[in-house]
């Protein structure tokens, strides 16, 4: 029995999704446990490509059990979407396979507007590039302790009172602060208890679900969503997302002790992306920037937006390190780099005349970074057709331990393409050695 935590080391993207579901064939229960549909976790299997935003990576395992714990914001119409995709290509996901949190917050379409309106509202150079999903209103309403919670579903009184005493205060910063359409509290109500009705039987208690699984000796691996750098409080602030995104989460965000977990899993893309605004220091804004982008398709899974690449941010990977008490690392997206030659990392930052080896909290001094790269052979091989790091040039095999030598721990995984069979198994971190 063994529970393992998937995160993102970069800012998002890094594969996660692809990663999860190499991992689900050796546990029993996988969790997402932050983050909402702003995440879009991709996976290809047997040619077919499935796009999750909400339901947790595992689903497509017949027998594992899938959860979302407290800490996710829910937005139900997308919940019910994705498992009526899911049933259309046959895949009816019972009560007996999904369970969600009573505690989950639910994103409202006041969120979503206010998420539209705020952002619109802002001027160039201080817009975030929210995904628009209305996750950080949601969030600010969990905080304020005036949000919404699955549990309220279930006595539609409750539900309406709180609905009515939010939209008041909505509307009027939407109309009157904002400028932007009022909403209509009654549309709202008959919406949601449509929702209510489809996802009742699939609530429950998830820190005793989870806790349960544990003691029944089963492995249960967590879904990270987002990465290190879009942590809300140790990320690039303010152009982060509005949840905690390190594995620390997967205690808060499920109701589990941090003594109970025993692997944390980073996945760091061979080189690094972000998808909307904010400092990125390693971004490149030419050919091999276009390279990268092209040859790996960036492009986000959620909102289609291009992603901005560069080079692997060794600074970057150390934080994640250190935030999230990394114990191995899942290295995706390698195929990408075939062709390139030199490849750098950056290694640490010049700040106004200073070296830093973490990344700087004020935006700033972020935006004022200049990195200093190290300098790594590349390969022309293609990698797609690599099953074993034997079947990898040395180049490649270079390039992976001088990752393992800046974040000072060793690889369980390399994927050298989108589908499963793209993958070359090092350790199982289920396994303790
Ligand atoms: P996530 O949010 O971390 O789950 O990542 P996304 O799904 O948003 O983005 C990762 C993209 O890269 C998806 O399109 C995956 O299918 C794709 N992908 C994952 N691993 C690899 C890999 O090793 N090589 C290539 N070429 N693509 C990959
Ligand atoms: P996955 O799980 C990449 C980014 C948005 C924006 C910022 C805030 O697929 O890796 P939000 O809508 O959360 O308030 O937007 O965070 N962002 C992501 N970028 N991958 C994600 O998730 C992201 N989720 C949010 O682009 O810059
Ligand atoms: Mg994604």
């Amino acid at each position: 029995m063994s529970s393992v935590v998937v995160v993102g080391t970069q800012w998002g993207d890094e594969g996660k999704g692809k990663i999860v579901d190499i991992l689900t064939g050796h546990a029993d229960v996988i969790v997402r446990f932050q983050g909402g549909n702003n995440a879009g976790h991709t996976l290809v299997v047997g040619g077919e490509k499935f796009i999750f935003h909400l339901i947790p990576s595992g689903i497509l395992y017949e027998d594992k059990l899938c959860l979302i714990g407290n800490g996710v914001v829910l937005d139900p119409a997308v919940l019910i979407e994705e498992l009526e995709r899911l049933k259309d290509k046959g895949m009816d996901i019972s009560t007996k396979r999904l369970r969600i949190s009573q505690n989950a917050h639910i994103i409202m379409p006041y969120h979503r507007a206010l998420d539209y309106a705020k952002e619109a509202s802002k001027s160039h150079g201080k817009k975030i590039g929210t995904t628009g999903r209305g996750i950080g209103p949601c969030y600010e309403d969990k905080a304020s302790r005036c949000g919404i919670r699955m549990a309220d579903l279930v006595d539609s009184n409750v539900f309406r009172e709180k609905l009515e005493e939010n939209i008041r205060e909505k509307n009027f910063i939407l109309t009157e602060f904002l400028k932007a359409s009022p909403l209509d509290a009654g549309a709202i109500y008959n919406e949601y208890m449509g929702y209510a009705e489809r996802l009742v039987n699939f609530m429950d208690n998830i820190s005793i679900v989870v806790d349960e699984a544990r003691k029944a000796g089963k492995n249960i691996l967590f879904e990270g969503a987002q990465g290190a750098q879009l942590d809300i409080d140790h990320g690039t602030y303010p152009f982060v997302t509005s949840s905690n995104t390190i594995a620390g989460s997967a205690c808060t965000g499920t109701g589990i002790g941090p003594s109970k977990i025993d692997a944390v899993v980073g996945v760091c893309k061979a080189y690094t992306t972000r998808v909307g605004a904010g400092p990125f220091p390693t971004e490149l804004n030419d050919d091999i920037g276009a390279r990268l982008q092209k040859k790996g398709v960036e492009f986000g899974a959620t909102t289609g937006r291009r992603r901005r690449c560069g080079w692997l941010d060794g600074v970057v990977l150390q934080d994640a390190v250190r935030l999230n008490g990394l114990d191995y690392l899942a290295i995706t997206k390698l195929d990408v780099l075939s062709g390139i030659d030199p490849i750098k990392i950056c290694t640490s930052y010049e700040v106004n005349g200073h070296r830093r080896l973490a990344m700087p909290v004020n935006i700033n001094e972020i935006e004022a970074a200049t990195p200093v790269y190290q300098g790594c052979k590349g390969w022309h091989e293609e990698l797609k057709g690599a099953r074993s790091l034997d079947d990898m040039p040395k180049a490649a095999l270079d390039y992976i331990k001088t990752i393992e030598e800046i974040a000072g721990i060793p690889t369980m995984l390399v994927s050298v393409g989108p589908s499963r069979e793209e993958t070359i198994l090092v350790k199982n971190p289920f396994e303790r050695s």
